[in-house]
């Protein structure tokens, strides 16, 4: 029998839009399609679905332009021997642009991967819904984010955007777990012109949406990476700590670092004056294995800290104050950002680790106005409804509400730790004082000597670890330098931990 038609097809499948599209698009220093998705695979495990489907438009000229499957590679293959399905827009394929065939050619590996239970990645590279069919195309995305709906919380989801994604190309993005963004991507609703038509104003493509201004402004982004190969390392990095799906546990891996090992060095990391900034990431590092902790969001939202690490080879998520950024406040922004990372370990069963030195809430119009108690409140209602293990060591500070929200013992943690070093209080002794001993300072003598008096009393009796950790909301006071080795140990001790909830259809949290 003569495959020669098979064969030709698929040379010409290979093609996307044309030799001339994609030697154009490749000297820009773009990979195509189908590269993207055998170097995000496992080397020959990638396996392409629905090569031969076409588009069946014939609106503007659309019958001559019809490209064998439609501007989107999809699939299977193995990322670190784990099977995964995905999909690579083709941007040489009238700009990567979704219609129907090519949504529904995206929805069918969605669905296969939901049935299977192993993650969705997706390559973004699109101008976004195809204009030329119209309807078809807003369906076809409709479909996609609905399937985006229900795989939420079940496989993970992860969005790669590696070229000017428009409209549709990012909403879906949006919905899944983590984007990653090459240098050279950018992500918008609509592009530049239409901007300057609806708005007149004049902006370019990279102050728009480029990869910065989302890692760093809007906190849409969560890597941002120098190009494609950066880009597939990060990614499956990232996978290495997730689980396939949501009934299983985290992959542990054997850990060859010494569970109980102390660091000395965390006994002296705290400035002796306590408005002073220290690096919790370093402390980050110090108590996690081999010093390997990948940071999520590292640019946006700063004053907090979020990431997967793993504790004797157990994957953790860790969330933790950021004392040299805003002096590690809760704000708007940090709010949201920790909350989006608590939720998505808890829908992983990945436990949660919170490091706490936080002075409160930012005060002020701009926050109150743009709604920060809405924001902390999402903090508040993922912690206390995470089932995950949970483990929190106080640092420095936990103050007034901050304390609450930041996985205290009373909105459900597992094991609470605090160094001797911990102020767990209503609020800082200088606030506290002003506003409890205002008579006893403005009629005294030497207000200021009669201050520093009040002050150093009210430390002494409320900023320090002892008073909650007589009433039992502390487990236990520790040394710094042990952090690791209890962490470990006590997450050891809950790592089998069930926890029912009351059956609902959902809570509604304050989005
Ligand atoms: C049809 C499209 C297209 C689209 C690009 N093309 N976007 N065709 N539908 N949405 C085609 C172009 O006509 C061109 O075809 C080729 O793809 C490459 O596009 P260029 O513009 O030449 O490339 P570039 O200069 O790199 O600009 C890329 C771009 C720009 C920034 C993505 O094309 C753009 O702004 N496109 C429109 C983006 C947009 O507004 N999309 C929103 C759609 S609405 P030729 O034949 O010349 O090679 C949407 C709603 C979904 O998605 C629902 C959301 C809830």
């Amino acid at each position: 029998m003569d495959f020669s038609d098979l064969k030709e097809k698929r040379k010409k499948h290979l093609l996307g839009g044309g030799k001339e599209k994609q030697e154009e698009y490749k000297n820009k220093g773009n990979l195509t399609a189908f590269e993207r998705m055998n170097t995000l695979m496992d080397s020959g495990t990638f396996v392409e679905i629905d090569p031969f489907v076409t588009h069946k438009c014939y609106d503007f000229g659309m019958e001559k332009k019809r490209t064998l499957g439609d501007g989107v590679v999809t699939g299977y293959g193995m990322i670190d021997s784990r099977l995964v399905y995905a999909f690579s827009h083709d941007f040489t394929v009238i700009g990567g642009s979704l219609g129907a065939a090519f949504a529904s050619k995206v929805c069918k590996i969605m669905d296969l991967a939901l049935k299977q239970g192993v993650p969705i990645i997706g390559i973004n590279d699109s101008g976004g819904a195809r204009i030329q069919e119209g309807v078809e195309s807003l369906a076809g995305y409709a479909e996609i984010f609905h399937r985006n709906v229900k795989a939420s919380g079940v496989v993970p989801q992860i969005s790669v955007i590696m070229g000017p994604c428009a409209g549709g190309a990012v909403y879906s993005p949006a919905i899944t777990d983590f984007i990653i963004m090459t240098k050279s991507a950018y992500m918008f609703v609509t592009g530049p012109d239409v901007v300057r038509q609806v708005t007149n104003e004049n902006v370019s493509f990279e102050d728009l949406g480029g990869a910065w201004v989302h890692n760093q402004k809007s906190g849409v982004a969560h890597f941002i990476v120098e190009d494609e190969q950066e880009c597939f390392s990060v990614l499956r990095k990232l996978l290495s700590f997730i689980p396939l799906n949501n009934l299983e546990n985290p992959p542990r891996v054997s850990s060859d670092d010494d569970p109980v090992r102390e660091e000395e060095e965390l006994n002296s990391i705290l400035p002796t004056n306590t408005n002073k900034a220290y690096d919790m990431g370093l402390v980050i590092r110090k108590v996690v294995d081999n010093r390997d902790f990948l940071e999520v969001q590292r640019f946006w939202a700063r004053n907090i800290i979020i990431g997967f690490g793993r504790l004797d080879g157990i994957p953790v998520g860790i969330i933790a104050n950021n004392p040299e950024a805003l002096a590690g406040v809760l704000d708007i922004d940090s709010c949201d950002k920790a909350t989006r990372f608590v939720r998505f370990c808890d829908c992983f069963n990945i436990p949660l680790i919170a490091l706490v030195d936080v002075p409160g809430f930012l005060p002020g119009t701009n926050q109150e106005w743009g709604g920060i108690i809405r924001h902390g409140a999402k903090l508040l209602y993922a912690f206390s409804e995470a089932t995950v293990p949970r483990l929190t060591v106080i640092t420095r500070k936990a103050y007034g509400g901050a304390y609450d929200v930041m996985n205290s013992k009373h909105i459900g943690a597992d094991y609470n730790f605090a160094w001797p070093s911990a102020e767990i209080a209503v609020m800082g002794p200088e606030g506290a004082c002003n506003i409890i001993f205002r008579k006893e300072i403005t009629g005294s003598k030497d207000t200021q000597k009669k201050r520093e008096e009040l002050v150093k009393d009210y430390r002494t009796k409320f900023a320090n670890p002892y008073v909650a950790s007589s009433k039992g909301y502390i487990d236990d006071v520790i040394e710094p330098k042990e952090t690791r080795a209890r962490l470990i140990s006590s997450l050891i001790s809950i790592y089998r931990k069930r926890a029912d909830r009351p059956k609902r259809k959902h809570g509604n949290m304050p989005v």
